[in-house]
């Protein structure tokens, strides 16, 4: 009987888990694998997010400071290398794009991405997945489409690195596959490295207090470990009087 309980949660687990992956509506989403503790990959990410992304998106509750003191950063690297819309040192991150003109020309306005790897479904593997599916679509006003965000308005940015995706079709028409043709100038390991970055900068955008917060939580462990071996040197030094 218990074991079937067991089985059964599990079951119920399995089928969560896949659907939450599947959310999306384009098949499973990929592992991202981001490590927002690895220093180099976020500075790798916010270079890159600054150099492709930031025309048009904003990250409206990032200031330019935070991600200095946060990634390591002097004042002077991140306004000379990460701030080109002449931005202060404090300021939110906002794009160069003003929305309207966004909404004008993409028809859809680039929404601010300050939470994005937080709010869709699947967390940082839907903004992964999704700058890994743009593929070529003629019928698109931007000649681009994306599995992960069916009829997207934005255009892959990035397809001089990765290359251009064209789909492969199934047997009833559906997207199969995609083939590069032609290559991008970054192998697809070296692509891969470059989304999980961007991906990596803007989780930890979407919470920057997570890098302090796992850092706390190794002491708060060690205190607890500290505290209970007190607690059972005080248990055995009372009890030896009972017994
Ligand atoms: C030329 C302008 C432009 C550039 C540059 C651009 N985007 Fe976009 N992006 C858009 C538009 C427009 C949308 C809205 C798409 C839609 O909903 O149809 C969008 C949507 C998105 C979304 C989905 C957001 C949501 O809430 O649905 C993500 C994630 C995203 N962009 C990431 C990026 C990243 C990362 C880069 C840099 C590699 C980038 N974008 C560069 C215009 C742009």
């Amino acid at each position: 009987m218990i074991k079937r309980l067991i089985a059964l949660a599990f079951a119920a687990a399995a089928t969560l888990c896949s659907s939450v992956a599947l959310a999306a509506g384009g098949g499973p989403l990929l592992d991202s694998q981001v490590n927002i503790n690895d220093k180099s990959s976020l500075q790798r990410g916010a270079a890159l997010f600054m150099s492709y992304c930031a025309g048009c998106h904003s990250l409206g509750y990032q200031r330019y400071s935070r991600t200095a003191k946060d990634l390591g950063l002097s004042e002077e690297q991140v306004m000379s290398y990460l701030n080109f819309t002449g931005a202060k040192f404090g300021e939110h991150m906002k794009a160069s794009m003003d929305p309207a003109d966004g909404a004008v020309w993409f028809g859809k306005a680039p929404p601010d991405l300050s939470l994005v790897a937080r709010a869709k479904p699947g967390g940082p593997n839907w903004t992964y997945t999704f700058l890994k599916s743009f593929y070529v679509d003629e019928t698109r006003p931007a000649g681009w489409n994306n599995t992960v965000l069916a009829g997207a308005s934005m255009p892959n940015v990035l397809w001089g690195l990765q290359g251009i995706q064209r789909p492969t079709y199934g047997e009833h028409g559906e997207i199969a596959g995609f083939e590069l043709a032609p290559a991008g100038s970054q192998t697809p390991e070296e692509f891969d490295r470059t989304i999980r970055d961007i991906t990596a900068f803007l989780t930890y955008v979407g919470e920057p207090a997570a890098l302090k917060r796992e850092a706390y939580g190794v002491w708060v462990i060690l205190f607890l470990a500290v505290f209970t071996f007190l607690a059972w040197l005080l248990k055995t030094e009372y009890w030896r009087d009972v017994h």
